[in-house]
């Protein structure tokens, strides 16, 4: 075997010759890539302690030590982990010149003072570190091959932008944190207040114990309420993005910073609400078992006998019913698709213009219904003055507000005058001197 380092060459010239590429490491992540680089064409040796891993490796790869692995090919992958970086000192003067890629990622941030990329460079400083890494060449040599493999490379700067990209596998659901925070607060605020206005309400004026409807009443009043706020607060920054280009006269002004944060995590408020949504669902179907259900319903039976009264049948509120659950329904089965087609496996199959027209127009006939099932929930006890409790609406009232704000909001966006400078707007046309 050739121990000489290759030749240089431009690597955008070898794809065609279908160059070789070295992998140190023989481990799972080794094996996976080797099998994808040999199925992209290229030519794949492992470098190895120990030659006996050979059976697994993939066919057409081949197997021989650290220092002449490093001599047959120009790029080498360093898929080993960082503990066992120690052996790649001793082949500094076979990797003179190398583009030495580090795969690594650590188990726990700040594991260590340095990345590991700036550690393999301290160890190997004739060798150049991607994909973040101070050589252009070099990174644009690691872009090709990740190309080839059908993987977007995305620059990232530097070799000092290396701990970060290490630490992007460590981050903790970092797009869920606004909406489950949201979630969180609002399920918690909602719970208190419904169970002031109901349970504290109840004791304190009539002395009754009704603190079992903690369980699945209250419950089902704030799921409901805290699926329909995050619901609205899906479209409420799309809707204020709207506004803002109309007030800027221009599209290429950026979003203040907190309104590109909100932008970016609507797709997990939506999920998180219907995750709340599903809750409502699942409460409501165990209504008619609920034994203070039924013990209500014969009490009031036994009445009706006692007494010899018949129990009318009242078409109004045979209406609003049917029609409040009818909506519900509805909206729970847009609610549904509008979170499928929110998953990537779905959303590819769709193109722009269908995304669009499911996560916007579906999206705000769903909001729409939803906010129509809580109206007719309501019916007239909007201007009930016994719903009022120490001052404290019901709570389905006040879960109404931000779902009404952003229809409104809609609305004026709609509107023909409005919704064509929008339209210009977002087509790219700038009002005089605005930038
Ligand atoms: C209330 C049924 C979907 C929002 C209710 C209630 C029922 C119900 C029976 C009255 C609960 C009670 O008496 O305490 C349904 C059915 C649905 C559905 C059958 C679909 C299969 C939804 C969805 C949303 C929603 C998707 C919102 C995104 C609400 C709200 C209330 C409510 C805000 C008022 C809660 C309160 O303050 O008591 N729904 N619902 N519902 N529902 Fe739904």
């Amino acid at each position: 075997m050739n121990s000489n380092s290759v030749a240089m060459t431009d690597l955008s010239e070898m794809k065609h010759k279908l160059e070789t590429v070295c992998i140190f490491g023989t481990g799972d992540f080794g094996r996976s890539l080797g099998l994808r680089l040999l199925q992209s064409g290229y030519g794949v040796v492992y470098g190895s302690r120990g030659l006996k891993n050979s059976l697994l490796l993939p066919k057409g790869s081949k197997i021989m030590s650290h220092a002449e692995a490093a001599c047959e090919a120009h790029v080498i992958f360093v898929a080993v982990q960082r503990e066992h970086y120690g052996f790649l000192s001793s082949l500094a003067s076979d990797l003179e010149g190398k583009v030495l890629v580090d795969v690594s990622n650590n188990l726990k941030r700040g594991l260590y003072p340095e990345s590991n990329a700036e550690y393999l460079s301290k160890l190997v400083p004739g060798a150049t570190v991607l994909i973040c890494g101070d050589s252009a060449d070099a990174k644009q040599q690691v872009t090709n091959i990740a190309q080839s493999l059908s993987f977007t490379a995305l620059d990232r700067g530097s070799l000092r932008a290396a701990a970060e990209l290490e630490d992007l596998p460590l981050q903790l659901f970092p797009l869920w944190r606004l909406p489950l925070n949201i979630a969180i607060c609002l399920t918690a605020f909602i719970f208190f207040y419904v169970l002031t206005r109901i349970v504290i309400y109840e004791r304190v004026t009539n002395g009754k114990d009704i603190a079992f409807r903690i369980m699945i009443s209250l419950a089902n009043k704030a799921f409901p309420i805290v699926s329909l706020v995050m619901l609205s607060l899906c479209y409420l920054p799309g809707a204020l993005a709207g506004f803002l280009q109309l007030y800027n006269g221009t599209k290429y002004r950026r979003f203040p910073d907190w309104l590109d944060r909100w932008m970016l995590c609507r797709k997990q408020l939506g999920l998180v609400a219907l995750a709340f949504g599903f809750l409502h669902v699942l409460y409501t179907l165990v209504i008619p078992i609920r034994y203070y259900v039924r013990y209500r319903i014969n009490v009031y039976t036994i009445s009706l006998v006692k007494d010899n009264k018949t129990y009318e049948f009242d078409n109004t509120a045979a209406w609003r019913f049917d029609s409040y659950y009818s909506m519900g329904i509805l909206g729970f089965g847009l609610f549904v698709l509008l979170g499928i087609t929110s998953l990537p496996s779905v959303s590819n199959s769709l193109n722009w213009r269908e995304f669009r027209f499911v996560q916007s127009k579906l999206g705000y006939l769903t909001l729409l219904l939803c906010t129509a099932h809580t109206f007719l929930y309501g019916w007239n006890r909007f201007l009930n003055p016994e719903s009022y409790r120490w001052w404290m609406p019901p709570a389905y009232m006040l879960s109404l507000v931000v779902p009404c704000v952003v229809l409104i909001l809609k609305l004026i966006l709609i509107t023909p005058c409005v919704d064509r400078k929008v339209t210009r707007i977002r087509q790219g046309w700038e009002r005089q001197g605005k930038t």
